[in-house]
């Protein structure tokens, strides 16, 4: 087992540090304070990302096992940091129990989020207790929060790496320092750093691949933790995601997800160009992939420019992520964010009529703070309204240093837990009429692989990201594959093969 700082600390002054404070006198250490501050630096790029020669030796022979916890972002993040591991030469164990580098790639979004990292990062003490030379990292968003670094120096000592949302780039460093030290390794910059090209990405299998336009968040919604963890918005230049997914197209891809906590903000950092999100849309359209998705979208922050380049469809699928949150404008007013219901009814209205069969999906949030029944109520009409095909729904939940933890809040849990209960009940229902619609008619499948439940089965994806099953032969996956529906079910669709579409 190693020592961490701790006892050399305490040689030293006297005193025994307890806090994530304390050891960032002697190690990078988080603060969600620090993370707030929005700084006037200009973002720079660097092209110039090479992992040494002596770091490329560092893992030959040894084994890594990655886990992921979160949203897209993080799992593309995972491909980053799998990318830098084998270019480090280390392999991929299935087996986390085989890997000699573990390192878990958490999310902070909701306590339960945090607490299944917890459980699990207790359980790995008998792997470390049967190899004691396997190194156990956590990086992610909780690495971001003072409170998770305290708990992890407090109780988790099997932890040798802590590395933060910004410090992805410092892997094969901080990795050789874990190594070789008998500390705990802790770097968190809690301010952004600059945006990293070139950095090596394994991506998992070779149909659909993310894109990262943009990193960070400054919406500060007063629930969300992601501006913290994430920092300042800084996006990347077009002619770097403008190459990527051409290569992508090069490689055969054959669909792509551009991702940024709020894309609708894209290049609003840029001060040497006016250049939009909508004028990256109009130039990735013309780019020969065939389906071209993006998330997520903020609903302030979708203007007319950006629907009319959707409205020419193409690549550009008619499905749009474009979470509400709350239905009452008097709780989006609290959880800042920028818009009323009937602002946003007015952003669906526009989108509908510019996009027909535009297919919408949402996020949304119950029991935020003070939250009264008919607010509730307002939630589940704009859902009847806006006829989402699907919606991520979620019990608030309170993070630790943003506004919304410090708001009373009267509502029981209990309370909470029907509206949820309702809340689905809703959606599940005009789901399923949804999809009925869609009975009879043929549909353009993207097939992803066999069905988890029947070999012969296999799974595709609609353009609108519906899920639909069928039967083929594996040969098809990867491959674009016309289905006639026959049955529509609450969250997937069954058909047949009609004919194949040569793509
Ligand atoms: N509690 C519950 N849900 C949250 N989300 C973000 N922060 C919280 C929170 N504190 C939800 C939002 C967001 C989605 C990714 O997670 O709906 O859109
Ligand atoms: Fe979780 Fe948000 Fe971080 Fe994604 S950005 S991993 S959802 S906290």
């Amino acid at each position: 087992m190693k020592e961490t700082k701790e006892a050399t600390v305490d040689l030293k002054s006297g005193k025994s540090p307890k806090t994530a404070a304390d050891f960032a006198k002697y190690f990078q250490a988080p603060s969600l304070k620090d993370a707030k501050q929005r700084g006037k630096e200009e973002i720079k790029v660097h092209y110039d990302f090479t992992i040494s020669e002596e770091m490329r030796e560092i893992g030959k022979g040894k084994r890594y096992h990655v886990r992921t916890y979160g949203c897209q972002m993080n799992e593309h993040d995972s491909e980053t940091i799998s990318g830098i591991l084998e270019q480090m030469g280390y392999t991929p164990s299935e087996e986390i129990e085989e890997a000699d580098v573990i390192l878990f790639n958490t999310c902070a979004i909701r306590e339960n989020a945090e607490d299944k990292v917890f459980g699990e990062l207790g359980h790995m003490k008998r792997l470390k207790h049967n190899n004691p030379n396997l190194i156990l990292g956590v990086c992610g968003c909780m690495s971001q929060e003072e409170k998770v670094v305290n708990k992890i120096l407090k109780s988790y000592q099997q932890v040798d790496l802590i590395f933060g949302t910004h410090n992805i780039h410092r892997l094969p460093e901080l990795l050789r320092d874990a190594m070789f030290s008998k500390e705990m390794v802790i770097e968190v910059w809690s301010k952004e750093g600059d945006i990293v090209e070139n950095m090596p990405k394994l991506r998992e299998g070779n149909t659909k691949a993310w894109v990262n336009i943009m990193y960070g968040c400054d919406k500060f919604c007063t629930y969300c933790i992601v501006p913290y963890t994430r920092g300042k918005e800084r996006s990347r230049r077009p002619e770097d995601v403008i190459a990527e997914v051409r290569d992508l197209a090069r490689q055969g891809f054959k669909e792509i997800m551009l991702l940024g906590q709020n894309v609708n903000a894209y290049g609003k950092d840029f001060e040497d160009i006016k250049y939009g999100f909508g004028d990256l849309l109009d130039e990735v359209r013309k780019i020969d992939i065939p389906r071209v998705r993006f998330t997520t979208s903020h609903p302030r922050d979708f203007d007319d420019h950006l629907i009319e380049v959707l409205s020419h469809g193409g690549n550009l699928v008619e499905q749009i992520h474009l979470p509400v949150q709350s239905g009452s404008s008097e709780v989006l007013k609290r959880m800042a964010r920028k818009y009323t219901r009937e602002h946003y009814l007015e952003l669906v209205r526009k989108i509908k009529a510019a996009i027909p069969n535009v297919s919408l999906s949402s996020d949304i949030i119950v029991g935020f703070p003070g939250e009264t029944d008919e607010q509730f109520e307002e939630t589940i009409s704009l859902v009847e309204e806006v006829r989402y095909d699907f919606a991520y729904t979620f019990i608030y939940s309170p993070r630790e240093g943003t506004p919304a933890a410090v708001m009373e809040d009267n509502v029981p849990m209990e309370v909470k837990k029907a509206r949820l209960h309702r809340l689905n009940e809703v959606l599940a229902r005009i789901g399923l009429e949804q999809n009925k619609k869609l009975e009879g008619k043929t549909l353009e499948v993207l097939v992803e692989g066999v069905s988890r439940t029947n070999e012969e089965v296999l799974a595709g994806r609609t353009r609108t990201n519906k899920l639909v099953h069928f039967k083929g032969d594996s040969s098809l996956i990867g491959q674009y594959v016309d289905v006639h529906i026959t049955d529509a079910k609450t969250w997937t669709l069954h058909g047949e093969i009609a004919t194949k579409i040569e793509v």
